[in-house]
């Protein structure tokens, strides 16, 4: 936990406390933020996005592996001024759907670096990426495969050629992680299993409109060991030689300063460009990966204010943010720390909750916050991954703004919604 002058390793890169111990973020005072833009706010140190991306990219190179491409999984933080700046960093796009596929597209990336997911692809979303012509579709089933080959028989479609496609399958590798996030074992509602995944292969290479270029799996998301991402590589490279092995994302990070730290971007990429190098895949593979959490999870704060602080039997710290903002700690027992942004290192055991009418909202069941009162801004790091994804506008509360930082100056990049908003799609 962080004490008088130290920060937490969980926010983001060059944040710092001041001479009045206050914190600041990509050079702005938190406090003097949150008077500015109104709470709950996620607050964004655009230079730690801009460090991870090119940390990534230089990994690769590092590693030695000239044809590698970073895929920003951007279910992680789909918000155009992130994206943005991942594209303008020459990262590649992961899209989970039309919509991803709409935002990656509006915020510059070109279709030749876009990968489309899901295991329940619509027709519509299906066909959207098949006229942009996406870098790859990645199959995830046999029914896919019809439809696929049913959209590209369809007049205009066919005269695109060939679309570039990759099997996903899942390899029977569990990380360690929370059952809710692990995807990689046999039983899973994502890709081929091992034994379908030749059937898949020989189904698509019968199929003209469709250019197979190789396999993909993700294991599972926030994994802290290096080993099941070395083992899937092995598994993928045991399918065969192919042009393409993308290896899904996955890597976690630093929610809390307690927690051990995570692989470094450097460490994650060596071992899984190692292990694909030791399965005997060659340099002429095109090797992918598609970090989201650890591009995006530790370049933000949530600054938070306090509304009420009450004694029964535990000290409640009650803000006026919660689930609508950061689902992780109900569906997954995720843990993050909390900081009064401008007293750091305190020891009042507290309870920080929502204001959402159910008792599951609580963001921190065990913070530390110095001596906390109503009108104090609370600063929760690590909250850029899945976050401001996840939101909601449960009990009618506003959806929150995102506040890009850096070198001192803020700037808003998506508003705070407003009422009006609430009632903005109704049809009377
Ligand atoms: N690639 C694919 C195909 C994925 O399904 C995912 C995440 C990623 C890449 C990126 O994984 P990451 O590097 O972010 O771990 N809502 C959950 C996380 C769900 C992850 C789903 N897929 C959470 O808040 O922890």
């Amino acid at each position: 936990m962080a004490t008088g002058t130290t920060l937490s390793r969980a926010f983001p890169l060059a944040s710092r406390l001041d001479e009045r111990g206050r914190l600041e973020l990509g050079g702005c005072d938190a406090v003097e933020l949150a008077r500015e833009f109104g709470t709950p706010a996620f607050v964004v140190a655009e230079d730690d996005l801009t460090a991870r991306a090119r940390a990534f990219i230089a990994a690769g190179r590092d590693a030695g592996r000239e044809d590698f491409h970073v895929v920003f999984a951007s279910k992680a933080f789909p918000c155009t001024a992130v994206l943005e700046l991942f594209a303008r960093e020459g990262l590649w796009c992961d899209a989970a759907s039309g919509g991803e596929l709409h935002l990656a597209l509006g915020a510059g990336f070109a279709p030749e670096r876009i990968v489309l997911h899901g295991n329940a692809k619509s027709e519509a979303e299906l066909r959207m990426a098949l006229r942009h012509r996406v870098a790859l579709i990645v199959i995830d089933n046999f029914d896919e495969i019809e439809r696929l080959e049913q959209l590209i028989g369809d007049g205009a479609l066919a005269d695109l050629g060939p679309q570039p496609v990759l099997v996903r399958v899942t390899p029977d590798v569990r990380g360690e992680t929370h059952e809710k996030i692990s995807t990689g074992q046999a039983d899973s509602k994502f890709g081929f299993s091992m034994d379908a995944a030749p059937e898949a292969i020989a189904r698509i290479g019968a199929v003209a409109g469709l250019a197979l270029q190789g396999v993909h799996a993700h294991i599972g998301s926030q994994l802290l060991d290096l080993e099941p991402f070395r083992r899937a590589a092995v598994e993928l490279a045991r399918l065969g030689d192919f042009a393409v092995l993308d290896l899904g994302g996955g890597l976690g990070v630093q929610y809390t300063d307690s927690q051990p730290p995570p692989p470094s971007i450097e460490e994650y990429t060596a071992a899984v460009i190692g292990a694909v190098a030791d399965a005997g895949i060659g340099a002429g593979t095109r090797l992918l990966i598609e970090p989201g959490r650890s591009l995006c999870a530790n370049a933000a704060v949530t600054l938070y204010t306090v509304e009420s602080v009450k004694q029964n039997v535990s000290r409640w710290v009650a803000v006026d943010g919660g689930m609508s903002d950061n689902l992780r700690p109900m569906l997954y027992g995720a843990e993050y720390e909390a900081h009064v942004a401008e007293r750091f290192g305190g020891s009042t055991p507290c309870v920080l909750a929502g204001k959402h009418c159910e008792s599951g909202d609580v963001i921190v069941r065990d913070a530390r916050l110095a001596d906390p009162r109503p009108g104090d801004v609370i600063a929760t790091p690590a909250t850029g991954a899945y976050g401001f994804a996840m939101a909601s506008n449960y009990n009618g509360v506003p959806r929150a703004p995102v506040i890009f930082c850096r070198d001192g100056d803020a700037r808003v990049v998506v508003r705070r919604e407003t009422f009006e908003d609430l009632t903005a799609r109704d049809v009377r």
